[in-house]
């Protein structure tokens, strides 16, 4: 990999041998992160950073990582890393993720992207000015389940699709200073698990044209629980609905002229669908795979760097922007804003 700008926005330098990652911020999600990386075949794990040079030596000899960092400037500026996955809360996305590009790393960051659309837009900005690969950590368009999913409704296995129903929801812990809940970690439900209910309506329609919601809100001031209708030209319509303080089954039900198809829970991460047509038995697919499911996400990172592409074309810029743009409608609404954003 190289750091040297360049104007070209279609392609970024191919490294030669295994890709080498990074991980930057060793917290829960980076260790599944870690587990699933032993079934990455293009990619090994070089180095971990983290502010405290004893968590980050910790979490190296625990996946055997060669290089353990004390801050995350040292992962941006460390010449044995290709790609840095940033694991951060989402209030820390935007400047972790930009310190990395602006270093020339290629970046794979967490979901949300950022916070809102215009950081979004800003990273999408730096990384083409520095010829640096980005890409949303969004696994579930990775999944097989999922990506199976997009053949059948594409091949017309359910008629038109009408209506997609998605819900998560779990209680989290109820320390109001915890990542899920204070504001200052841009906590709340929709940007942690209700971009999982937004995903599969954006993955298959864009943009809606009308959006319609209902939230509580909790001690802290942000979202915990909402119920969330979106409309598209042409009859279709999708339900959201997300909470951290109630059990929801996490389904995903999605509803067309000639039958239905009903993903197995957890919706986002699944291994089965079950596929109903009118007049037929329904029918059950299974996709098998080992870990949770966060390889195929770097899979792709992989690939695109291979490609020397600087965006997924499967989890492209303009998706992400689609997201945040959703989510920047919603919290207008909601009248939530983070300490130090200016309203979405
Ligand atoms: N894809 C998925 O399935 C999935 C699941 C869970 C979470 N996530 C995403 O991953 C991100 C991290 O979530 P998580 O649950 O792993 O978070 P977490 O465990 O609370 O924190 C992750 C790490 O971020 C670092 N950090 C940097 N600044 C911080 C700050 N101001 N406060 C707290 N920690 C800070 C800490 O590491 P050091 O201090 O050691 O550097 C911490 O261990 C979120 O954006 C979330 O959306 C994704």
């Amino acid at each position: 990999m190289t750091d040297s700008p360049t104007t070209d926005s279609s392609t970024t330098k191919r490294p030669a041998n295994k890709i080498r990652w990074g991980i930057l911020g060793p917290g829960k999600i980076a260790h599944a992160f870690a587990a699933d990386f032993q079934y990455v075949a293009d990619g090994r794990l070089s180095a971990v950073a983290s502010r405290s040079t004893e968590r980050a030596r910790a979490f190296a000899a625990q996946y055997d990582i060669p290089f353990a960092y004390g801050s995350y400037g040292e992962l941006a500026a460390s010449p044995e890393v290709d790609a840095v996955y940033v694991a951060v809360p989402h209030s820390h996305h935007y400047e972790a993720a930009s310190l990395c590009l602006e270093a020339g790393k290629a970046v794979l960051c967490e979901k949300p992207l950022t916070v809102n659309s215009g950081q979004a837009e800003a990273l999408f900005a730096l990384a083409e000015r520095r010829g640096s690969f980005l890409m949303e950590a969004l696994w579930s368009k990775f999944n097989p389940v999922i990506v199976h999913l997009g053949e059948l409704i594409a091949s017309g296995a359910i008629g038109e699709v009408r209506r997609i129903h998605c819900d998560f929801g779990f209680v989290a812990p109820p320390d109001p200073g915890s990542r899920l809940r204070a504001p200052g970690l841009a906590g709340g439900a929709l940007l942690d698990i209700g971009i999982y209910t937004l995903f599969l309506p954006h993955m298959l329609w864009g943009l809606p044209a009308q959006i319609d919601s209902h939230v509580v809100r909790g001690e802290t001031g942000v979202d915990v629980q909402e119920q969330i209708i979106l409309q598209w030209p042409g009859a279709r319509m999708a339900v959201a609905e997300a909470s951290l303080d109630s059990y929801y089954p996490t389904t995903g039900v999605i509803s067309g002229t000639e039958g239905y198809i009903q993903l197995a829970a957890p919706f986002f991460a699944g291994r089965e669908l079950t596929l109903w047509r009118e007049g037929s038995e329904p029918r059950q697919v299974r996709r098998e795979f080992p870990g949770k499911g966060y390889q195929f996400q770097v899979d792709e990172v992989n690939a695109c760097l291979r490609a020397e592409r600087l965006q997924s074309r499967r989890h492209s810029w303009e998706d992400s922007l689609a997201l945040c743009q959703t989510m920047d409608r919603l919290r207008k609404t909601w009248g939530i804003t983070y300490p130090g954003e200016r309203a979405p």
